[in-house]
């Protein structure tokens, strides 16, 4: 079975291996083609130059992802000028894995639901890590569309880790909320951390998370990529502590503002990280390590 991969950054390299390790015929576009041409030197996938190449490649009907930045790049690939709305036919599937904000998929989706064209919007958790132990993955859409996109999504993910969340917009949804919750849980991880440093104790900090891995109820993948972290770098020398965000916290904290639900502990997360750009402290800095461990992110 063929799937069409647009964008082989992080997250798209490491679905595409899980794909070819399950049997799947990826046919693969990336912006800097020579990243395509060394997986595809590896049989990993089949490399294309460009969209239209990838349609063309692929038969009916199609289901394309697209992972690249939420926000302009993620439009103009669907719905852009040479993009795919024009290039798909009727009974194709766009699934947009990466972290856009749930309106713009619903938008999106009415708008290439008009050429027969449906969108699935999935959300994509586990970052570097979800290439080898699997990803947890939320999708929605309508029945139809989902049903041809299952198997791939399902593929991706962990045992047990995949969701159909609802109609189209659910995927992202639960994605952005699920992001503001880590936001929220990293935080706690960060202030604790920043404490136990400041403290009167000499305490081996990688041996006090790796300790609180057994047994503790703060055993987390959090707690494991901060203790990894610690282990291999010390006094974390090797992130800043200026810590960014790529967005999903602002909305989940917009969204409780819409609908007045209270949700303090992800508003001051999402403040501190705003603040730590102007500060910089320790707790930055078991911020910025947590996100380069599962995620990559450099800045
Ligand atoms: N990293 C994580 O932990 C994580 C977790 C869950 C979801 N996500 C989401 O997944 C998506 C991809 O993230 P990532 O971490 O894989 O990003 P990444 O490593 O920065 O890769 C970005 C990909 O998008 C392509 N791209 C960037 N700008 C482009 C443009 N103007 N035109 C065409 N292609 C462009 C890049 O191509 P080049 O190779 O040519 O630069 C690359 O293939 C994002 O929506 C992100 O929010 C990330």
């Amino acid at each position: 079975m063929q799937v069409g991969l647009i964008g082989l950054g992080r997250m798209g390299a490491g679905m595409a291996q899980r794909w070819h390790a399950a049997g799947y015929d990826v046919v693969a576009y990336n912006r800097t083609v020579a990243k395509a041409e060394a997986l595809a030197a590896r049989g990993v996938v089949t490399a294309v130059n460009d969209l239209k190449g990838l349609v063309e490649k692929l038969t009916g009907p199609r289901v394309v992802y697209v992972m690249v930045p939420a926000g302009e790049v993620t439009e103009d690939i669907i719905l852009g000028q040479g993009g795919l709305m024009e290039l798909l036919q009727a009974g194709d599937v766009v699934v947009d894995a990466g972290n856009s904000h749930y309106p713009d998929s619903v938008r999106r989706a009415k708008i290439v639901a008009q050429h027969g064209i449906e969108l699935v919007d999935q959300g994509t958790s586990g970052g570097i890590l979800g290439a080898t132990q699997g990803y947890c993955v939320m999708v929605g859409g309508v029945a139809a569309a989902v049903a041809l996109v299952e198997p791939f999504a399902r593929s991706l993910a962990m045992e047990n880790g995949y969701i159909h969340a609802g109609e189209v917009g659910a995927g992202h949804y639960v994605k952005m909320i699920h992001n503001g919750m880590e936001y929220g849980m990293m935080q706690s991880l960060a202030e604790g951390f920043n404490l136990l440093h400041e403290g009167p104790y000499a305490i081996d900090l990688a041996d006090l998370a790796k300790t609180w891995q057994h047994g503790s109820i703060l055993q987390s993948l959090l707690l494991e990529v901060l203790t990894d972290q610690l282990r291999e770098h010390g006094t974390l020398e090797h992130v800043s502590p200026q810590v960014s965000d790529s967005g999903e916290g602002q909305w989940t904290v917009e969204e409780a503002l819409q609908r007045k639900v209270p949700v303090p502990a992800i508003t001051a997360a999402l403040f501190a990280r705003y603040d730590s750009r102007k500060r910089g402290d320790f707790a930055g800095k078991v911020l910025a390590a947590m996100r380069l461990g599962f995620g990559g992110h450099t800045s």
